[in-house]
């Protein structure tokens, strides 16, 4: 059975490819999203949203509890100290796991906490574009595991 996977980016990362590039890397959100689909291909289908909102990620992950089997997600800055996005997370049935392009571990001290690692499966972070891929490959382990 195909797996259905929600993926989430959060605020500022529609900026991808211009946005601070020797931190964040060349490749667009398009670029990732492509990147993951072709992943994907025979095994999952993704739904991909990018926010500035916190919100509307929220009504998201809300929705997912209808149609998804988890959830992969870049929380941009909201994982820093968003709450009610961890709280969302919390609330639903579904696998999550967090990603990020940069190690947030080497960078300034308030990147190093994540409020909502505690809520998601793991964590993949400072692989580039590759944390996706990488978080991608965790996730649909994670959901064939919960399944047998
Ligand atoms: C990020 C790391 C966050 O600290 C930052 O606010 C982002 C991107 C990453 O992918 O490396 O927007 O989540």
């Amino acid at each position: 059975m195909t797996a259905k996977i929600l993926v989430l980016h959060g605020p500022n990362l529609n900026l991808l490819g211009s946005r601070e590039p020797e931190v964040y890397g060349r490749f667009t959100l398009t670029d990732i999203n492509n990147k993951l689909a072709e992943q994907a291909a025979g095994q999952a289908t993704l739904q991909f949203l990018q926010s500035n909102h916190e919100g509307a990620l929220i009504d998201a992950i809300h929705e997912a509890r209808s149609w998804a089997d988890g959830i992969l997600i870049n929380p941009g800055a909201f994982t820093h100290y968003s709450y009610a996005l961890r709280d969302a997370i919390a609330s639903v049935d579904l696998l999550a796991v967090e990603v990020h392009l940069s190690n947030i571990h080497a960078r300034e001290e308030f990147r190093h906490k994540s409020v909502l690692a505690a809520v998601c499966v793991g964590q993949i972070s400072g692989f580039g574009w590759r944390s996706y891929s990488l978080g991608l490959q965790a996730l649909l382990a994670a959901i064939q595991e919960k399944r047998a």
